[in-house]
């Protein structure tokens, strides 16, 4: 598809959700190629929606004319790394997909297969708060201090129900009639968690890992990486 085509959300069809329209021709497109996107409203929204469909891999801007917004999106291709803040969002998404999984097989009574996926979601969550905790926490201790200090004590009740869900799923499956309420709470909690950390301290860590020249997005995306212990 060539650079200069414009999909204008003006001519969505009726009933369509306009991310829905966007995202039948954008789900087309390969990496590399880019898009533009007339909306006659402000596409923050629509983005946020697209980026979650598309992994966070799209590079986008927007103008506009006082009339509507010409938004320029880019899929990034294979050569190009994804930003740090977009590495956390994927990572984000992915333990929320862990999560909802959990919860179904313990809802659908496979038990076995729910602790395994509980104790993957474990380990991934543990490695992502230990580097936010060790990593870019102290990035932005001065630029973000208080929602750094908010983080963190949210990072600490998270821990705390991990432990308890991991105690959970030791114990005998008679008596684990418990873990979809822990599961529930666990993923209430972090939705909230993730949303405050995505809008209040993204820009904070971007800035600070734009100045080390990618090794800390090196260092990021070796731990996410890491096989888990
Ligand atoms: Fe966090
Ligand atoms: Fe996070």
């Amino acid at each position: 598809m060539s650079c200069c085509y414009v999909l204008d959300l003006r001519l969505t069809p009726q009933g369509v959700p306009a991310s829905t329209y966007a995202y039948s021709v954008l789900r087309e497109m390969g990496p590399g190629e880019s898009l533009r996107i007339w909306s006659p409203e402000d596409p923050t929204l629509l983005m946020a929606q697209l980026q979650n469909h598309m992994r966070h891999t799209l590079v986008w801007h927007a103008a506009t004319d006082g009339q509507g917004y010409l938004v320029t999106l880019h899929i990034r291709g294979p050569g190009e790394a994804l930003a740090l803040t977009d590495t956390l969002r994927r990572d984000h998404d992915d333990m929320d997909a862990r999560l909802v999984r959990s919860l179904s097989l313990v809802n659908g009574g496979y038990w076995r297969e729910a602790v395994s996926e509980v104790t993957a979601f474990d380990h991934a969550l543990r490695a992502h708060i230990l580097i936010e905790n060790d990593l870019l926490a102290p990035l932005a201790a001065r630029d973000a201090e208080e929602p750094t200090t908010l983080m963190r004590r949210e990072h600490d009740d998270i821990l705390i129900q991990l432990d308890a869900i991991q105690e959970v799923c030791a114990a005998p499956e008679e008596s684990c009639k418990d873990l979809d309420t822990w599961l529930g709470l666990l993923a209430a909690s972090l939705n909230k968690h993730e949303f405050r950390e995505e809008t209040l301290l993204f820009d904070a860590w971007e800035r600070a890992a734009s100045v080390g020249h990618g090794t800390l997005l090196n260092e990021v995306r070796r731990r996410l990486s890491s096989p888990a212990p």
